[in-house]
């Protein structure tokens, strides 16, 4: 989704960081805008996310940003927001979007398989009629891309 973001926004020099597997982490203060988020697991971020924002919360807070989340439980996601981030980043954010999120039994192994087994099984015999396996959602990532150019 990150990737998708930065081929949205082709006259803004853009920099993605991964910060599970890059080593070298990002100095917020070299950035005009930050957008900063990832996947939900087992209700947290992952731990290097956990670790940077808890380091970095204090200058994220004082610069532009925006903040995303995937999860497979999209009512949850208000929730999770105000679990994962600190209270500052989330308050001094222009938004926090929501971008999907996937269950694909193909792409996990192991633990994580059974895990999104049981997640699948859970919406698909929930009671809510309206309830429905989870899907990326490239659109908010547009509308995300058309704001952050000035488009919209
Ligand atoms: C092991 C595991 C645990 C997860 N836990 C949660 C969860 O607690 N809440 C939720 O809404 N989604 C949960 N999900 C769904 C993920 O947020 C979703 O599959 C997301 O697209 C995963 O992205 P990733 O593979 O890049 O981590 C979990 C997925 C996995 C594989």
């Amino acid at each position: 989704m990150c990737e998708l973001l930065a081929s949205l926004l082709p006259r803004q020099e853009v920099t993605i960081f991964d910060l599970v597997n890059d080593k070298t982490p990002p100095v917020l203060g070299d950035f005009d805008h930050i957008v900063l988020g990832g996947a939900i697991r087992m209700a947290r971020l992952p731990r290097a996310a956990r670790a940077y924002l808890k380091e970095n919360a204090a200058v994220l807070a004082e610069k532009p940003h925006t903040l995303f989340l995937c999860c497979a439980f999209p009512e949850q996601f208000e929730n999770y927001a105000e679990m994962v981030f600190p209270r500052n980043v989330l308050e001094n954010a222009d938004e926090c979007v929501y971008f999907g999120g996937e269950l694909d039994l193909s792409k996990q192994r192991g633990l994580d398989k059974i895990l999104v087994r049981m997640m699948r099984n859970a919406i698909k015999e929930s009671e809510d009629a309206d309830a429905m396996l989870p899907g990326l959602l490239p659109e908010h990532v547009r509308l995300l891309a058309d704001r952050l150019s000035g488009r919209q």
